[in-house]
């Protein structure tokens, strides 16, 4: 894209989120400074990223016919996926008509949209070091799937599912029962589908946020950022750091599973790769091709933020992926369940020094929903991730 319009004229530039969260959020407002019209779709009303844009639609991203009314309707020159659970056969075919163009492709939203297709891509078409998998349909493959040679202890997830949920470690014959039946209720659709993944012992794991983005001569570039470091509980980011400290060795091997990984699925845009580390051995785990949530902290740590990298790469606008200085998030719950919850706190929060504060406006909270998120700064990580938890814990969202 070489010539930009102005917002609600007829040559505006106009770009479709599908998904309007936290991270759709951020992303739109990186478009909106750059003059971009943007259209936020979620499925429900009021979601953040509809908050900030120019137009908001509400509708069922997973139904076909619904999506291909809206791209048809709207016709975007970007069409944006922000969350897994969209009609990718749908965006395929509408690419493949000329209609749109999907960021970072039709086929990468495909592929990633359940843990099946990037990870057969991964360890079998690319041949990356991943944890030792298998698919199965019922309670019997599972087991049969652990004894096996998957093992004890294991980790459960519906194929279909984000943000750790239906998710589960098995240590023993005893919980295999228990983390089938989880699956089965956390999963996104109920298609009974899990994937069982020997469990890595890693040191740690980090994300690899990585930018495929036109260079000056016209052709793809992919730049790194520096390592995200992060805590998980039930399979869900509480904490994330950058930069993170890494042998390079260790280092060398996660770009290169993540330089094989995104030059397969293509496109412009930013990705973020999952890996896990022990020692100087990396296993890929799973890839976003769309900012990352660990990846917030990058609103404080780097010259252009997660989010104005992926505005910035799909323009095809050249990108800066420094980092300016470490830094720290920290989550915060929503603590209830409730609608139009209120902050106590906020200012106590804010005192902290070198701080900072997302709320992300969702309409309703619960328990352990994302409600926001605190950035903290500072000269060294371990300081940042001190200010960043001690931030968020003066926040106390209540009813209101
Ligand atoms: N095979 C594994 N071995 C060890 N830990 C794992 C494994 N798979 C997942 N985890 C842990 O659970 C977290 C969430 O799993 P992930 O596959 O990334 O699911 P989601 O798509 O919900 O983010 C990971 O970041 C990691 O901390
Ligand atoms: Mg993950």
């Amino acid at each position: 894209m070489t010539t930009f319009g102005t917002p609600l004229s007829p040559h505006a530039t106009k770009v479709m989120l599908l998904g309007s969260g936290e991270l759709g959020k951020e992303v739109l407002i990186a478009l909106q400074r750059l003059g971009v019209e943007t259209i936020a779709v979620d499925r429900y009303e009021n979601a953040p990223g509809q908050q900030v844009a120019h137009h908001r639609r509400t509708i069922t991203m997973s139904d076909p016919a619904q999506l291909k009314a809206l791209i048809e309707a709207e016709r975007p020159h970007l069409v944006v996926p922000e969350i897994e659970a969209i009609a990718t056969p749908m965006l395929e075919e509408l690419e493949a008509a000329g209609t749109v163009r999907v960021i970072p492709t039709a086929r990468a939203a495909r592929l990633t949209m359940d843990r099946e297709g990037i990870r057969v891509l991964a360890a079998e078409t690319l041949a990356l070091p991943t944890s030792p998998y298998q698919f199965c349909n019922s309670l019997e493959e599972l087991q049969a799937a652990i004894d096996g040679g998957i093992g004890y202890p294991c980790i459960v997830k519906p194929v279909m599912s984000s943000s750790g949920k239906g998710q589960s470690k098995i240590d023993g014959p005893g919980d295999v029962k228990t983390a089938w039946d989880y699956a089965m209720a956390g999963g996104r659709v109920s298609h009974g589908r899990v994937i069982v993944e020997g469990f890595i012992d890693f040191d740690y794991e980090i994300t690899q946020l990585t930018v495929r983005a036109v260079g000056a001569d016209g052709q793809i570039e992919t730049h790194f950022c520096d390592p995200i470091g992060h805590v998980q509980v039930s399979g869900d980011y509480v904490e994330s750091w950058q930069p993170h400290p890494m042998h390079p060795a260790a280092l060398e091997k996660s770009r290169q599973i993540a330089k094989a990984v995104t030059d397969n699925l293509g496109g412009q845009g930013l990705f973020g790769v999952e890996l896990f580390v022990k020692g100087q051995d990396v296993w890929f785990s799973e890839v976003s091709p769309r900012p990352h949530d660990t990846g917030l902290v990058t609103l404080c740590t780097q010259n252009q933020s997660e989010f104005e990298l992926h505005a910035r790469a799909i323009l095809g606008l050249p990108v800066d992926t420094s980092l300016r200085n470490p830094g720290a998030s920290a989550v915060i719950y929503g603590g209830v369940d409730a609608v139009g919850i209120v902050f106590d706190g906020v200012e106590e929060a804010l005192r902290v020094p070198d701080t900072d504060l997302r709320l992300f406006g969702k309409p309703e909270s619960f328990t352990k929903r994302r409600m926001g998120v605190a950035l903290a700064r500072a000269a060294d990580v371990h300081t940042a991730r001190d200010n960043a938890k001690l931030a968020a814990s003066k926040v106390k969202p209540r009813k209101a």
